[in-house]
């Protein structure tokens, strides 16, 4: 069969080179992709919110199923764009509807579906400028610290978490005046939740699901978790306080109130569903959602997929998921993400990467890298991926550091302190 794959960073590179281990694939295509998908499969020139340029690959090249890696396409309605249209609609796209990806391009729609659903979730208030006192009152019923978000998508940016209520405020009233442009119109406040996070993944048919290894992510650009926040530093997998009784938890109250929500209020999602989860007193608390695989965890949870990912893929098009197995890799996995001095503030581009030849038992994805007159180049706050197996989370995090010294560009920093929560 015939595969694209929409995307261009390390999450998609690291699907494309699981993809590309399937006995059932022949050709794999990444629209638009990277220098690291091209080593597993055929890049295409084609954006991934391109809509009208994807359909005319999808028919060129005889797409079997479309595999859709970030959220900006669901979000703008790529499945429903394929439903529209009868010369493909017959095709697959694994990805929720547009409806669906509310869940991650709408706080407020996501938390009132938690509420609805009897999913365990801070509390909340939706504020825009006609309830702007409400607001303020909302946030003196707090404590401090003080959880701002703006409702749409702000590439990552719309949370803040404040200390001083006189200046979250402020920010409140900045964000509603536009901070975020349209995605801050409505801002949510939340209760701040205390405790340790991880991302839980699931892939869903609509009915059926499985569930992926579990990852935790490191978001701050600084060891000991310091800093600015950025697209993301590395991820382990599995993560030790994710243990059976914790994940039976998440099952019966997040999982399956979740699958069963989105089919009782006629929401057809089909595609991953990434739940950012949150341990507080031992129990999980659902901190978001999100319409797709995690960026860098996906990274580690495709090295961790011991059976055929396509094999998955196709129980979620043909709607049999639960026909379908998944095997998990007993391992570690890690990854470490190598990124550009400065990042995630200003940083430069079009630095000569050099020693990929030397790196020896890791797999590196590409992020953001780019060809320039042959030479591979930094073209990216986050540039690789360097992601390991190991017996132990020690073990893959020495290899995955030993090979991230010997890559060479100008200005390289990555965190040496990736798990150390753990
Ligand atoms: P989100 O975009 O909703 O995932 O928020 C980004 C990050 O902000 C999360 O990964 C958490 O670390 C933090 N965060 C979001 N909501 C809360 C909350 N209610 N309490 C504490 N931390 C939060
Ligand atoms: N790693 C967090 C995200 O992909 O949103």
């Amino acid at each position: 069969m015939n595969i694209l794959l929409l995307g261009a960073g390390g999450r998609e590179h690291a699907m494309a080179w699981k993809i590309a281990q399937s006995p059932k694939l022949t050709t794999l295509f990444i629209a638009p992709g990277n220098p690291g998908t091209a080593s597993v499969g055929t890049n295409l020139p084609v954006a991934a919110n391109d809509f009208e340029g994807i359909k005319k690959a999808v028919l060129e090249h005889k797409i079997d199923i479309v595999v859709v890696g970030p959220e900006d396409p669901l979000v703008k309605g790529i499945v429903d764009f394929f439903a529209a249209d009868a010369e493909i609609c017959l095709i697959p796209v694994v990805g929720p509807d547009k409806t669906g990806a509310q869940l991650e391009g709408s706080k407020d729609f996501s938390k009132q579906f938690m509420f609805r659903n009897n999913i365990p979730t801070a509390g909340y208030l939706s504020v825009t400028r006609n309830n702007f006192q409400e607001g303020v009152d909302f946030l003196k019923s707090l404590q401090p610290p003080y959880v701002l978000k703006a409702d749409g998508l702000a590439a990552g940016k719309g949370v803040l978490i404040l200390n001083n209520l006189d200046e979250t405020i402020g920010e409140l009233k900045a964000m509603l005046d536009g901070k975020f442009g349209a995605a801050s119109q409505t801002v949510v406040i939340e209760e701040f939740l205390s405790g340790i996070e991880c991302s839980v993944f699931v892939i869903t048919d609509g009915v059926h699901y499985k569930i992926l290894p579990v990852a935790k992510d490191y978001k701050r650009i600084g060891e000991g978790d310091r800093g600015l926040n950025t697209g993301g530093m590395g991820a382990v997998s599995p993560v030790p306080f994710a243990n059976e009784e914790f994940m039976r938890k998440v099952e019966e109250r997040i999982i399956k109130p979740t699958i069963e929500g989105l089919i009782s209020e006629d929401i057809v999602y089909k595609g991953f569903i990434f739940l950012g989860l949150i341990k507080v007193n031992g129990e999980p608390v659902t901190i978001e959602y999100n319409a797709r695989m995690g960026d860098p965890e996906t990274e580690v949870v495709m090295l961790r997929i011991k059976s055929d990912f396509v094999d998955l893929l196709e129980g979620v098009a043909y709607g049999d998921l639960d026909k379908r197995t998944i095997e998990i890799d007993e391992r570690s996995a890690v990854t470490v993400m190598l990124v550009s001095g400065g990042y995630p503030e200003d940083f430069e581009k079009g630095k000569e990467i050099t020693g990929l030849d030397k790196v020896d038992g890791s797999i590196v994805f590409h992020a953001g890298t780019t060809l320039k007159e042959g030479q591979l180049v930094t073209n990216g706050g986050r540039v690789m991926a360097v992601s390991s197996y190991g017996a132990t989370k020690a073990e893959a995090l020495a290899v995955s550091f030993d090979n991230a010294q010997k890559i060479q560009y100008q200005g390289k920093y990555f965190r040496r302190d990736i798990g150390f929560d753990l």
